[in-house]
Formats: structure tokens, sequence, C-alpha cells
């Protein structure tokens, strides 16, 4: 990053979509874009770290995508076994500490074990927090939240003015985690889809047409420097 880049998003979240419409624009089966992307990811991390971010979350898997059919599915899951085999070992010597957020319960037993060898593996590390959601909605987050406050509410553990923004974020899977500040969706859909709808109330949304597979720390970058350029104003007036 060039150092008259200042402001600098701490937690960028990102949408990784266009893997599919990647691999059909070359006649290749949607794995190999799926394949691509996951090497993609892999530079964005590390264009991430060296631009000084402390958080990446990525959403690589959603409650709805188990409407695709079973072999896009199964097709994923190898890949992540994949990615969880190779890559921890790397992640945990880079410093990195990895969380998955999601219904994991949706999940095969050899996956999630991976998934809580990984967490135990790196859950001391401190250069930089990659967050994956996986199996994630916002909505089936905020309510697993709404169980628990039913939860506590009816054996008289709360009151209701204990139900405040920071009662409700610490009961979803991000809590300790902070909100993003820069969320990139690529591929040229403009919504979010599910993702982090609580946490992303004052969060800087930035759309590119790039193709997953085919975006490059550059466009990372690029991202960065319009962030750098707005405004957050959380309500409050205009200079
Ligand atoms: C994003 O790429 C990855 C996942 C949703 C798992 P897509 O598979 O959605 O790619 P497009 O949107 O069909 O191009
Ligand atoms: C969002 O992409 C989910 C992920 C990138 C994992 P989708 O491709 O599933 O989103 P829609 O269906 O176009 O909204
Ligand atoms: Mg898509």
């Amino acid at each position: 990053m060039p150092d008259s880049i200042s402001n600098i998003p701490t937690h960028v979240a990102i949408i990784m979509d266009g893997n599919g419409r990647w691999a059909k624009a070359r006649g290749l089966p949607r794995i190999m874009g799926h394949k691509k992307g996951a090497e993609a990811l892999r530079s964005a991390l590390d264009a991430c770290m060296k631009a000084g971010s402390r958080y990446l979350t990525i959403y690589a898997f959603s409650s709805e995508n188990w409407k695709r059919p079973i072999v896009e599915i199964s097709d994923l899951m190898e890949l992540l076994r994949t990615f969880l085999d190779k890559e921890i070992a790397a992640l945990h010597r880079g410093g990195i500490q990895l969380k998955v957020i999601g219904d994991l319960s949706k999940l095969a037993p050899d996956i999630r074990a991976q998934i809580e060898g990984a967490e135990a593996l790196t859950k001391d590390n401190k250069k930089f927090n990659l967050i994956v959601a996986l199996s994630y909605g916002a909505r089936q987050e905020i309510i697993q939240a709404m169980r628990k406050v039913a939860e506590l509410s009816a054996s008289g553990r709360i009151a209701p003015d204990t139900i405040d923004e920071s009662f409700i974020s610490s009961l979803l899977y991000t809590h300790a985690i902070p909100d993003p500040d820069l969320l990139i969706r690529t591929a040229g859909e403009q919504r979010l889809s599910n993702f982090l709808l609580w946490q992303s109330a004052y969060t800087e949304l930035y759309f590119t047409s790039v193709l997953w597979p085919d975006f490059t720390p550059k466009h990372l970058q690029e991202a960065i420097a319009e962030y750098s350029n707005r405004e957050r104003r959380y309500g409050t007036r205009s200079e």
C-alpha cells in the first residue's frame, strides 16, 4: 500500500461472487471457478495483511447456497476440506487466527472436526483474523440470538432494558469482532445476499464488476483507496 493512504479499514468483508460465471465464460465446469476463487482468496488475504487491516471476513457459502445442486455442494465441500488441510499450517505460521461463523450443524462431521482443530490451533494468534462465513445467513444468525434472548428472558435472567445494541451484538456469531468497515462484493451484483445484516449498519459498500477469480491485490488496493476517501458520518452533519 502506498504511504499516502492513511485511512485503512480495520475490518474488510468480501462477498466473493462470480466463480460460476468465470468458469462458464471459459467453457469450464463451475468447480474450476471455485478452485480459482480459492487462489484469489489467498492473495486477497495476503494483500489485506500488507495493507494494514486486521480482520478479513469472507462469505464462502451462504445458508441459501444449500439450495444448489448436490454435485456443486459436494464439490465445494471437497474444496473446503482441501483448503483446510493444505492452508491451516501456513495460516498458523503467518500468525493468523481462523474463526468460522455460520450454522455448522449442517456440515459433515469430518469438516466440523477440521474446523474445530483449525480454530483451536490458531486461537492465540494475534497478527490477523480470518473469519470464514460458512453455511452463514444473517437472518438465521439473528434468529438464534433472539432465541437466546427469549430463553434468558423466560427464565428471568434478563430484564427488557438489558437488551441494547451491545447485548444483541454479544449474541451474534461475530461477538468480539468489530463491525466491518469496508464490504466488497465482486461480479456486479449490488446486494448483500443475507451477509452481516446487523454488523454492516454503517459499513462502506464497494461493488465491482470483476469476477472473484479475477480479483487481484490491485483490485483490493483500489477498493481500500476508495474507502480511504469516503467520509463516514454515522448520522452526524457533513463537514
Ligand atoms: C460465488 O460464486 C461462490 C459461492 C456462492 C459458493 P458463484 O458460484 O455464486 O458464481 P456465480 O454468481 O454463479 O457466477
Ligand atoms: C452470495 O453469493 C454468497 C457467497 C458469495 C458465498 P450468491 O451467488 O449465492 O448470491 P445471490 O444468489 O446472487 O444473491
Ligand atoms: Mg453468485
